[in-house]
């Protein structure tokens, strides 16, 4: 696992950026994994703006979303589905997005069938994380094991109180969500992390000790031969 240390959050937005168009300049048609939170958004501004200066080619790509809460319909603004499309798929024009459904009647089949969609695939060329200040990655929530495939999962309190800042009063913040699970996101040949801001230093202190922390899931990417994570000053306790 590799650490990379930028300035600042924008710094950090567009180093993940070039790595993103050094991977389609190298395979244009690319299975992107990608992620939601807070700390992306800039990322895909910059990928946007790229695109439209005609830097980077996102027509022959398929794109893999790590998680969606469950239950939750699509068209909910707070899905991340209405996430990607508000921040990237209205903006760029992809091959094929695809998403865990948070309105599948059948949880347990639609985590089967996406794991089987991401095989289909040849697995994913670049993953890009985030990760929650209790370690968690995708909604891999911290727990004592760890489905190897997607999965239905239980929001832990430190997750639900993180987000429920995207929430409005009287929006109701569902409490689970369907999670890609580790082998899918371990199947990418190269994953980035991304990493911003004070209040995750204390996890990247934790996930640098270098040690497999059962209790911290982002700490199982040790096991990955391909892991870049990059942070801001901040996160990194500076
Ligand atoms: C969410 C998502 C994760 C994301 C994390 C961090 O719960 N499920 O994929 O990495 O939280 O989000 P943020 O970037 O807003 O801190």
């Amino acid at each position: 696992m590799k650490k990379i240390v930028c300035n600042t959050y924008e710094e950090v937005c567009n180093f993940g950026a070039d790595i993103f168009v050094q991977q389609l300049k190298k395979k244009p048609d690319s299975v992107l994994g990608l992620a939601t939170g807070s700390t992306p958004i800039d990322l895909y501004s910059d990928l946007v703006r790229r695109a439209k200066n005609g830097e980077v080619d996102f027509s022959k790509v398929r794109t893999f979303n790590l998680d969606e809460y469950y239950p939750i319909k699509a068209s909910h603004p707070q899905s991340y589905r209405a996430f990607m499309e508000k921040h990237l798929f209205s903006k760029i024009k992809v091959e094929s997005s695809n998403f865990l459904n948070g309105e599948a009647s059948d949880p347990h089949a639609e985590c089967a069938a996406y794991d089987a969609k991401v095989q289909k695939a040849g697995g994913i060329d670049l993953q890009l994380l985030g990760i929650g200040v209790n370690g968690h990655i995708a909604f891999i929530e911290p727990d004592s094991s760890y489905p190897l495939g997607s999965y239905l999962v239980e929001l832990a309190e430190e997750t639900l109180i993180a987000n429920s800042r995207f929430f409005k009063e009287g929006e109701n913040q569902p409490t689970s969500a369907l999670s890609m699970g580790l082998s899918p996101i371990f199947s990418a040949r190269h994953i980035m992390m991304l990493v911003t801001g004070p209040n995750k230093a204390p996890v990247i202190k934790r996930l640098f000790e270098n040690v497999i922390h059962t209790d911290l899931p982002a700490s199982l990417l040790h096991l990955h031969p391909n892991v870049t994570v990059v942070v801001d000053r901040a996160a990194n306790g500076e």
